[in-house]
């Protein structure tokens, strides 16, 4: 991302505001973990979008495009003896330099100079999740410029949510985003594929797991995007399972879901392969099925469709298919009618993926009624599955503890969906050995 790229975002959002509004962005603090250590540190996604600063407790107010500044950091003030032990900071020189702030002070003094920003402000938007630690010091400074004000007109009278026109920014990605997209699905794919290279019975899953983690680290992300499932045999039934701490068995598949974290994009890939490189029948049954229900799903990822327009096609499939494998008695319209696909695909299809993996940006109306249209610049997954748990006795046996999911990124264009993962192989002919 260049600086022109965050200052260009920065504009839009000062348009967006309300007149008189500013915005507070925040990094959080470092999590801790535990004794003096800390969890790997991830700077909020918000603050990233629009400025690119990475140093934990920054404060950013944006301004509304009626203002004078546009930009104000708060950030730790340089400290050569401090940064001896824990690297440089960048400083106030630092925030206005390298991330185009109009004017950077201490951190230290966020409190005072927040009441100068804010006194002659009517609205003051903030990222409603981040209440816990935003909310009590933007109401402490708000009530003390009403309180100071009395029966004059000092300080903000609203709160308002960011995640509305942040969301709705974000959930567009400019040419830049795209650009980061397409390296996070690149190195996300020979993650994967260094799996299928060391794919055998009698690995642990946790190997698995440390193949990915390793083939993106290597390959220069920051590293994954969520914690990789490595689901082999029933394991697969379980929506999340993330314990990865069995050994593969011969016959069994083994269904991963992981995506790598690159320049602080996601990728989110599923692939669902056979231990020992062939399907049994049963699970090639199952297999294909997903796979037509995947393929079909991506076709429908064109403009003029909505948020829900993947997952009703694949459902579609999946009645279909569910009903000639002899798995629901029902036809497939009652199938449909009455949601008796619920019972092996009990997730939705599609989920916005950027720089979070399930991205902001608002799918749905309320009560689900209104799904968002896809527009060029959306990228979203498609990943439907079935899951059939050990125990069900609906299920003809051979398909019992067979969990099978297929994933792909997917950028919305004004030529049709792309597949920004689709070098990562998924016909059968392809994955067998
Ligand atoms: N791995 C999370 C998801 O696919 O949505
Ligand atoms: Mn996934
Ligand atoms: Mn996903």
């Amino acid at each position: 991302m260049s600086a022109m790229d965050y200052a260009g975002r920065r504009e839009r959002l000062a348009k967006a505001l309300l007149p008189k509004s500013a915005a507070i962005l925040m990094n959080p603090e470092p999590a801790h973990k535990t004794g003096d250590q800390d969890y790997a540190y991830r700077a909020d996604s918000n603050m990233l979008y629009f400025s690119g600063m990475d140093e934990p407790g920054a404060v950013a107010v944006i301004l509304s495009a009626d203002q004078q500044k546009r930009m104000v950091m708060f950030v730790l003030p340089r400290d050569p003896e401090r940064e001896r032990w824990v690297g440089p900071r960048y400083g106030c020189e630092g925030a206005v330099s390298r991330f185009g702030a109009d004017e950077a002070f201490d951190i230290a003094t966020l409190k005072d100079k927040l009441k100068e920003l804010l006194f002659s402000l009517d609205n003051v938007y903030f990222d409603f999740s981040q209440s816990a630690s935003l909310s009590p010091l933007l109401f402490s400074v708000v009530e003390m410029l009403r309180h100071r004000g009395r029966h004059a007109s000092e300080g903000p009278r609203s709160f308002v949510d960011l995640r509305d026109i942040a969301g709705e920014m974000r959930r567009i990605k400019d040419a830049a985003e795209i650009e980061a997209m397409k390296r996070a699905a690149a190195v996300s794919v020979e993650g994967f594929k260094d799996v299928c290279r060391m794919l055998r019975p009698g690995i642990g899953e946790w190997e698995v797991e440390a193949t990915l983690q390793h083939g993106f680290r290597a390959r220069g992300a920051i590293g994954e995007s969520f914690g990789s499932i490595c689901a082999g045999g029933a394991h697969a039934t379980t929506l999340h399972y993330e314990a990865n701490r069995d050994r593969l068995a011969d016959g069994d598949l083994i269904l991963i879901d992981a995506g790598a974290e690159v320049d602080y994009y996601a990728g989110d890939i599923s692939r669902t392969y056979p231990v020992n490189g062939r399907f049994t029948e049963a699970q090639r049954e199952i297999y294909e099925l997903v796979l037509k229900a995947q393929k079909e799903g991506i076709k429908m990822c064109v403009v003029g469709n909505h948020m829900k327009s993947p997952h009703e096609r694949v459902r579609e499939v999946f009645a279909e298919g569910l009903h000639a494998l002899g798995i629901i008695a029902e036809p497939p319209k009652e199938i449909l009618e009455k949601n008796l696909d619920f019972a092996y695909y009990f997730h939705g299809t599609s989920h916005y993926l950027g720089m979070d993996t399930h991205d902001v940006g608002i799918a749905y109306g309320r009560g689900d009624d209104a799904p968002a249209m896809l527009q060029p610049g959306v990228v979203i997954t498609v990943e439907p599955g079935l899951y059939f748990t050990v125990d069900d006795v609906r299920v003809p046996e051979k398909y019992r503890g067979i969990g099978v999911r297929i994933e792909d990124d997917v950028l919305i264009t004004e030529n049709g969906p792309v597949v920004l993962t689709a070098d990562l192989p998924k016909e059968i002919a392809d994955i067998e050995k």
